[in-house]
């Protein structure tokens, strides 16, 4: 392509330095759709005829349907996608296949190809959270009054609902879908037509090659559109701090599905066994999505340290920007696959769960609250005389509400009879009806609006 300027061909090394076409030949749908929006343009301004404009546009059609049947060639001689795609054309339809690169650059056709690819996972990710979200309002529906342990430092702290825990998460998953949807609005601009760099002498219409491609216009500034990559940042961290997300809850699911919780028993279809020991049923798509989540945010630390340091317009950095965001946008498909299946088809063991509220003391709030209201003691002295119930209960061996009335009465001679209504766990929840609370009612209006929000109602 730049023959005329240099006297012997690339070497071995540069030829293999060069290449991006390995990995960007996944961006070949999006090559064509521009280029077809790019000669429509040009026809329709006069810039080449409109005979050599349906020329290109049906040769380009041809190379579409020879990609689609056989895959992309992959020739490092041809570099990328972008003189893959030319050369290809050229060799079917002639000559008149050097028009198509008329006002245009590589640097504008990567900006623009890459953008729309981008775009496109952003709407994956966003299905694949809506997917999640859906999974999640059901089983909290399912569960907004079964009881269990709520933790501070994975101890024991107050009996909260399994629903108002799993409709914690899709709170985290609703925010993801903003972060998404904002990054998708503010990428969604043409840079095609920025050219090399300086913008085009030719006569193009941006608006028209913008909304060809369903951009809402064309970008502002050409040298910042050729060198502008803050849509795959922007993309990368919505993902990383979705993966986050997905890996807090697999870590969730890793321990309820342990032997000493048995909070869960998790789908067959997402574990595996164990070649040594028989009885083994190992949380790994779990484990794998709590690992993959940090090879997503690798991905964004890679392409924030290619950006760092480049000047204005593009360099041949940037050719690097394109395997993180695909290994990242893979990565995260399959996991938001896995921890939606993972939601749908676990079982919650509901009879453990709530057992195991009952241990830990976690109704000692509850003891303390009954205190203050009941007895207009104030809550710090209330919490002092909980704390020596609660010592009397561990040194026997019993929960609190088991304790004697007298022993209870011995300790503080304000408490009578009906504080042990308030001990139970049922009581502890559904006392808690403060807006977000975790009190079944509350957690029932959250799912009744989350429902709402996702159109299932
Ligand atoms: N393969 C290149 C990339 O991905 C295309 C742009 C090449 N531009 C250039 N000036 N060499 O970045």
């Amino acid at each position: 392509m730049w023959g005329g300027r240099f006297a012997e061909g690339p070497s071995a090394i540069m030829r293999e330095i060069n290449a991006s076409i390995p990995f960007d030949k996944a961006l070949w749908r999006q090559d064509i759709a521009a280029s077809k929006a790019h000669v429509a343009m040009l026809g329709a301004q006069g810039i080449v005829s409109a005979e050599d404009a349906a020329a290109i546009s049906a040769g380009l059609g041809t190379v579409a349907a020879e990609y689609a049947a056989n895959g992309v060639p992959e020739d490092w001689a041809l570099e990328d996608i972008h003189m893959t795609t030319e050369s290809r054309l050229a060799e079917l339809i002639g000559p008149v296949a050097g028009r198509l690169h008329t006002a245009r650059s590589r640097n504008d056709q990567v900006a623009t190809d890459f953008r729309l690819w981008v775009r496109d996972a952003i709407d994956e990710a966003l299905s694949g959270l809506n997917a999640l979200q859906v999974a999640l309002v059901t089983r909290a529906g399912e569960h907004a009054a079964s009881i269990m342990p709520g933790f501070t430092h994975l101890q024991t702290a107050q009996p909260v609902t399994l629903g108002h825990h799993l409709m914690a998460y899709y709170e985290m998953a609703a925010r993801d879908v903003s972060r998404f949807a904002d990054a998708r609005a503010r990428m969604n601009r043409s840079p095609l037509g920025a050219a090399a760099l300086a913008g085009t002498g030719f006569p193009i219409d941006r608006n028209a090659t913008a909304k060809a491609l369903g951009f809402a216009g064309p970008t502002a500034n050409s040298l910042d559109s050729v060198s502008d990559r803050d849509f795959a940042l922007d993309y990368l961290m919505a993902a990383s701090q979705c993966a986050l997300h997905l890996s807090r809850l697999a870590e969730e699911f890793i321990i309820w599905a342990s032997q000493p919780f048995g909070f869960v028993r998790l789908p067959d279809s997402l574990s595996t066994g164990s070649s040594i020991m028989p009885q083994k049923k190992n949380p790994d798509a779990a484990e794998l999505v709590r690992g993959h989540s940090g090879r997503i945010t690798g991905c964004l630390v890679s392409l924030m340290m290619t950006m760092k340091g480049l000047p204005l317009a593009y360099s041949k950095d940037m050719q690097d920007d394109k395997p993180p965001v695909f290994e990242a946008a893979g990565l995260l498909t399959l996991c938001l696959a896995a921890m939606t299946g993972m939601v749908e088809a676990t079982t919650f063991r509901t009879e453990r769960m709530r057992a195991a509220a009952e241990l830990g003391y976690a109704t000692a709030t509850d003891l303390a609250d009954w205190l203050v209201r009941q007895a207009d003691i104030p809550f710090r002295e209330a919490h002092h005389i909980t704390g020596a119930a609660v010592k009397l209960a561990e040194s026997r061996g019993v929960a609190l509400d088991a304790l004697p009335l007298a022993d209870l009465q011995a300790i503080d001679a304000r408490i009578d009879e009906r504080v042990f209504a308030a001990l139970s766990v049922e009581a502890s929840v559904a006392a808690r009806a403060s807006h977000g609370g975790t009190a079944p009612i509350e957690v029932g209006k959250r799912v009744a609006e989350a429902r709402l929000a996702l159109g299932l109602e």
